[in-house]
């Protein structure tokens, strides 16, 4: 059979931003008489969402697409999207000649001319529109889970950050109108979500366009949109993280208790280096007024090991800095040299081995404390949100309200249904997820 031109697969990489990007070229391609297929085998325009934040990221989107190469004699049509897109511009032309589309986040707009020219035979780049002030607007979004989603409140990020490639990739920082976003919101529990989560690189750098609302008042204003149960914002920037963002998770029960703050260092050295604007006691006393919540607030963190210059004694900061926080998770990477980025200047001198290291250490340690901390959870009532079911286990999956997975078992007669909220009494606790009983 022969295969529809206007077919197309789309593999998504990296954060959730690129995650509810895709929706959004799906939700456009769709509405330009495009339907989407699981498999490259029967698509006729094969697109890629790509990822650059590290360099494993951008080397996976390559290898992809020469395995792919032989598809493109018959007939098939490829993308590059994203942000490897945006970093390597025409240059994706030159490594994958078969290639014939190259497109960056914020062009995703001019996407409907771009496939007319791609469908003409031609080569379309969308790559210009990053310094724009106009926010991708997400006239057709097409959500993939229909009881929690995304709103980007904020694009882009002027933080400039020495090892971060996202200013080059996503431009200036751009934030939407609160009411438009109180709108997007509305209309989607009116569809029937009860999960919101708003997104930007920096969300709390969010800045009201039309001056209405600050960042706190804004999440307040969507977890008091009637049907949402759950507001959760990711991911914030230490520096703009102020004290109102706490006294609204205390205020208003819909936003979630789970705050993403990356620290990336706890060396005060190390965070001038690496421009973060902020030491470890600023960044402690933000811990410091998590903690002295009235609820418990989850914190989850992203870490650096081995950025350029990092020595044993500051290595070892960041692993005192674990001590004093007590994360509920982190996610560690290895510093990985960025094109464009400020600290390609400085000389990467940690061997790869002693960053392996490093990493391990981190890890370990911070399992062990969630191993100790983690029973503290025993015996508790909580609310998940019901995700699924692990058939293999016989249990179904659950998510708290601080973002922990917390598998359950039923009553035989009892199937909670995908998208409710069940109360789960939490039997056992390991590291990285809680077990639990249904509370009927
Ligand atoms: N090398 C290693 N990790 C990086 N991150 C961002 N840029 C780099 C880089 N060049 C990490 C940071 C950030 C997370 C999304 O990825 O920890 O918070
Ligand atoms: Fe990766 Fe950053 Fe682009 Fe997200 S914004 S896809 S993390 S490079």
């Amino acid at each position: 059979m022969a295969e529809s031109p206007k077919t197309f697969y789309l593999e998504t990489f990296g954060c959730q931003m690129n995650v509810h990007d895709s929706e959004k070229v799906i939700g456009t391609l769709v509405s330009e008489g495009y339907r989407q297929v699981p498999t490259v085998e029967e698509a006729g325009l094969v697109l890629y969402n790509t990822c650059s934040i590290r360099d494993k990221a951008e080397q996976k989107v390559f290898h992809r697409l020469a395995d792919y190469k032989k598809l493109q004699k018959q007939g098939k049509k490829f993308g590059v999207l994203g942000c490897v897109a945006q970093q390597e511009g025409a240059k994706v032309f030159e490594r994958a000649p078969y290639v014939s589309l190259v497109c960056g986040s914020a062009s995703y707009r001019n996407l409907p001319e771009m496939l007319i020219q791609i469908e003409a035979g031609e080569r379309a780049t969308g790559l210009d529109d990053r310094q724009t002030d106009k926010c991708f607007e997400t006239e057709f979004t097409a959500r993939t889970n229909p009881h929690r989603g995304y709103i980007t409140i904020i694009e882009g990020c002027d933080k400039f950050c020495a090892y971060c490639v996202v200013p080059f990739t996503r431009g200036k920082e751009r934030s939407r109108t609160s009411d438009s976003v109180l709108d997007e919101a509305r209309q989607m529990a009116d569809l029937g979500y009860s999960e919101i989560q708003l997104l930007g690189q920096n969300v709390n750098s969010y800045k009201d366009s039309a001056g209405k609302r600050s960042f706190a008042e804004l999440l307040a204003a969507v977890g008091e949109v009637p049907g949402i149960r759950r507001v959760r914002f990711t991911t914030s920037h230490p520096r703009d993280f102020g004290r109102d963002i706490v006294q609204a998770i205390d205020a208003v029960p819909t936003l979630c208790d789970h705050v993403h703050l990356p620290v990336q260092s706890g060396s005060t050295r190390v965070l001038d280096a690496m421009q973060r604007l902020y030491t470890r006691e600023q960044y402690l006393e933000r811990i410091s007024w998590m903690k002295a919540a009235r609820r418990e607030i989850s914190i989850t963190s992203d870490i650096i090991v081995g950025f350029p210059g990092e020595t044993e004694a500051e290595f070892e900061e960041t692993l005192s800095l674990l001590d004093d926080v007590q994360y509920d998770a982190i996610f560690g990477f290895k510093y990985s040299p960025r094109p464009n980025t400020p600290a390609l200047k400085l000389e990467d001198a940690i061997p790869d081995e002693e960053k392996v290291r490093r990493l391990a250490v981190v890890n370990e340690k911070q399992r062990d404390l969630q191993r100790k901390a983690n029973d503290r959870h025993l015996g508790k009532i909580v609310e998940v949100m019901v995700e699924g079911k692990n058939e293999a286990r016989q249990q179904w999956i659950g998510r708290t309200s601080q973002n922990k997975v917390l598998n359950f078992t039923a009553g035989e007669s009892t199937v909670p249904s995908v998208g409710s909220y069940v109360p789960v009494i939490i039997t056992v606790c390991f590291p990285n997820s809680l077990l639990g009983e249904m509370v009927v």
